[in-house]
């Protein structure tokens, strides 16, 4: 029989535990152990961008991390970003400038995003695009996805006024 390792970790602020094979990807655990389906599954090897979760605050491909790895981590997935369940003013702006269309890697961006405006409030175009540079989008060409950053960081900055 298979061994199981129990992991406990924080996910979007609430305690859970869950026992896993040893060699099971955080995104595979996130998927078919928790139900958190917003956590794309796309190249499985670092590439798309689509599985990225924030761990500990930073973001990681969730396809290239093992699932007992978190153990006593903190796993923040889009569902995490709400404010009392209203959308984050990051969620907001991706609507509002269409940055979604099959939307399959839309929670992969809106995390990447998160990650970006925590560490720089008002970056440039040029950072932007560094910073999505890891995420794939296979339908929006980009451009409206760099203008919901750039919208999200003024909502932001609007906000915290
Ligand atoms: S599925 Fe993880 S980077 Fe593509
Ligand atoms: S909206 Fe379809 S892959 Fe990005």
């Amino acid at each position: 029989m298979e061994s199981l390792l129990h992991v406990k970790f924080k996910l979007n602020g609430k305690e859970v535990e869950v026992e896993v094979p040893p060699n099971m990807t955080l995104l595979d655990m996130l998927r078919r152990k928790l139900g958190v389906t917003s956590v794309k599954k796309g190249c499985e090897v670092g590439e798309c961008g689509a599985c990225t979760v924030l761990l500990n605050g930073k973001p990681v491909n969730s396809c290239l991390v093992l699932a007992p790895k978190v153990n006593g981590k903190e796993v923040i997935t889009v569902e995490g970003l709400l404010e009392d369940g209203k959308l984050s003013p990051i969620q907001e702006a991706f609507i509002e400038e269409m940055a979604i269309q099959c939307g399959y890697c839309t929670p992969g961006f809106i995390l990447i995003t998160k990650a970006l405006l925590d560490e720089n409030k008002n970056p440039s175009i040029d950072e932007i695009k560094e910073a999505l540079s890891g995420n794939l989008c296979r339908c929006t060409g980009y451009v409206h996805i760099i203008r919901a950053v750039r919208k999200a960081a003024e909502k932001i900055s609007k906000g915290s006024l």
